[in-house]
């Protein structure tokens, strides 16, 4: 069986052709490049239904459109343009090669491609991204959002912050690189709002204050020292990832869980993925990972999505394949675990 997934929720193409033994055949994304004032949602349609096509060319370069056997495509959530233009590509699609369509929860593509690809069984997963920030687990024969953002994604944070001091796109990269050259270590950082309740947190706070910050480098704060912009990315980074790591061992506990995985495209970040790496180590739990090309968003995490859910009975009418901008994981209805593969 092979399944060819479209992933276009916001602002990275992909397509992804995987078969059931799991085997990725094709696996490429694009990413759009948003002017200095941030994502314009209908740009970023634009973009994908430019780069599908570029995509698909290449995608039938490799593998024959003849052989596809299922088209699969991410429902939501994401920006409604965006979600649109995917739609109607996997439709496109599926009509004209005449084969079934399915429609699929992003988030959980995410955990189901780090468990295909990383040694993980049933992982707390913290996702991580421009547009999401959740700790997910699957409890009582559901993906359960267990934690997550009161206001905006860490990765939305980041490039924030980054646009706002003028750092180009995707913002979190070059954070993690002016925050490697700072000097200001350890306790020694700049003290910004830290902001968590319960298993959620809250980063505008922090954006705002960060951004405050790196608007007066030249003045000293109150221990009279004076600061570096790279001081202020190394102090953001440092906070919003404390947060993150507190309340991904909290849920730890509360669902009872013996791995975490990291995914989303903020897992690059290596002083993000130290903090979880050293938390799980005193929790004696497993921490995982996946290759970066399944990290952030990709086709094939939403094809294998869909091969899992097509095995075990589902297909989606062409009738219901309306996107879903707000579809959160717990409205899946989790067909292919098996409680003895647990
Ligand atoms: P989603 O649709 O899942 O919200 P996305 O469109 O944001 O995803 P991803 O590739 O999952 O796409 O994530 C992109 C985010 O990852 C951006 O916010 C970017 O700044 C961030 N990012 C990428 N590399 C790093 C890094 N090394 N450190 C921190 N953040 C990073
Ligand atoms: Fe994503």
């Amino acid at each position: 069986l092979i399944c060819l997934g479209l992933e276009g929720t916001a602002e990275k193409t992909g397509i992804g052709i995987i078969t059931d033994d799991g085997e990725v055949l094709f696996n490429k994304t694009i990413i759009y490049k948003p002017p200095l004032q941030g994502i314009n949602p209908r740009e970023a349609a634009d973009h994908h239904a430019e780069t599908f096509i570029k995509l698909l060319k290449e995608a039938f370069n490799v593998i024959d459109p003849k052989d596809i056997d299922l088209v699969s495509f991410s429902q939501g959530p994401g920006l409604g343009p965006s979600l649109r233009v995917s739609a109607t590509a996997a439709r496109a699609l599926a009509l004209s090669l005449n084969k079934p369509i399915i429609g699929v929860n992003h988030c959980v593509g995410h955990v189901e491609i780090g468990k295909l690809t990383t040694p993980a069984k049933d992982p707390l997963t913290l996702y991580v991204s421009g547009g999401n920030t959740q700790i997910l687990a699957y409890v009582g024969d559901k993906y359960r959002v267990i934690g997550e953002t009161h206001d905006i994604a860490i990765g939305n944070c980041l490039d924030q912050f980054a646009r706002s001091c003028g750092l180009p796109h995707p913002g979190g990269v070059y954070i993690e690189q002016m925050a490697k050259k700072s000097e200001a270590k350890d306790e020694n950082y700049l003290k910004l709002p830290y902001t968590i309740k319960g298993m959620d947190l809250s980063l505008s706070g922090l954006l705002t204050a960060a951004i405050k910050k790196s608007k007066e480098l030249n003045k000293t704060d109150k221990s009279n020292e004076t600061y570096t912009l790279e001081d202020v990315c190394y102090s953001l980074q440092e906070t919003a990832f404390a947060m993150l790591t507190e309340i991904t061992e909290r849920a730890l506990a509360h669902a009872n869980k013996s791995e975490v995985m990291l995914v989303g495209g903020v897992a690059a970040n290596d002083r993000l993925k130290e903090m979880l790496q050293k938390m799980c180590e005193e929790q004696n739990v497993e921490f995982y990972v996946p290759e970066k090309q399944f990290c952030g968003d990709n086709g094939a995490m939403i094809g294998w999505l869909g091969i899992l859910q097509y095995k075990n009975g589902k297909i989606t009418k062409m009738g219901d394949t309306k996107i879903m901008p707000n579809y959160r994981a717990d409205m899946v209805n989790v067909n292919w675990i098996k409680h003895d593969d647990l």
